[in-house]
């Protein structure tokens, strides 16, 4: 049977919990740490670790089949990417943070301010629609110091525990999405691949029932 190219975040949130769920699927997975390329000796699959950033345009090409990514990287990078499944964990927002002690009324406080993001898209379709003009700084790590070293007036990043933003004397005064991990799939995957992928869609809601 035709592998199917599955893509999974190489480092950080979602890569553990992306192994996991495809565990409880029954796939193993030969794992080679250093390695970017594994694949699966029970389950016609193989596994290609990523940059998140990155996956979107590896779907539209259709060098990898499917992928398990957060929400939000596709809303920044790949609205026209289809999800098939939304997958439960690695919950998350999307949120603009001003510092502690600045007075917030409304988005409205936006207009005209330097806000740091990793999320362009998102803060400009966010704000575009609330009739804002602010200026934006993209970077692509670390956002939450610039407001303390004089780089921006406010921020817009993940939100998980909250405890990155706590510890920069941030607070979030607007909430633009939520996001969670999901099933993506590329628009060029093959017929006979898209066997595997409902195959493997079976699976995925099995565990998904039984989590619950
Ligand atoms: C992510 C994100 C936020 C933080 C949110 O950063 O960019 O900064 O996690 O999580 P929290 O609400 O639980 O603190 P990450 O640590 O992945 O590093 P990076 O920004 O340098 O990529
Ligand atoms: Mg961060």
């Amino acid at each position: 049977m035709t592998k199917i190219r599955i893509a999974i975040q190489k480092s950080g949130r979602l890569n553990e919990d992306s192994l996991r769920i495809l565990k409880d699927c029954g796939i193993s997975i030969d794992n080679g740490k250093d390695q970017l390329k594994a694949s699966s000796r029970n389950f016609p699959m193989e596994v290609f670790y990523l940059r998140n950033g990155d996956i979107p345009q590896y779907l539209r090409d259709g060098v990898v089949d499917i992928a398990i990514i957060g929400e939000n990287v596709l809303i920044e990078k790949g609205e026209d990417i289809a999800v098939a499944e939304k997958l439960g964990f690695s919950k998350c927002k999307v949120s603009l943070a001003v510092p502690k002690a600045v007075k917030y009324d409304s988005v409205k406080d936006f207009e005209g301010k330097r806000i740091a993001t990793s999320y362009p898209n998102t803060v400009k379709n966010y704000l575009k629609e609330k009739g804002v003009n602010a200026d934006l700084h993209i970077i692509s790590g670390s956002v939450e110091i610039a407001p303390n070293i004089g780089l921006a007036d406010a921020i817009c990043d993940i939100v998980s525990s909250g405890s990155t933003l706590f510890k920069n004397n941030l607070k979030e005064v607007e909430v633009m999405l939520k996001s969670e991990a999901v099933l993506a799939v590329s628009p060029k995957i093959s017929e006979e691949r898209k066997l595997v992928l409902q195959k493997l869609q079976f699976r995925i809601q099995s565990v998904l029932k039984a989590r619950q």
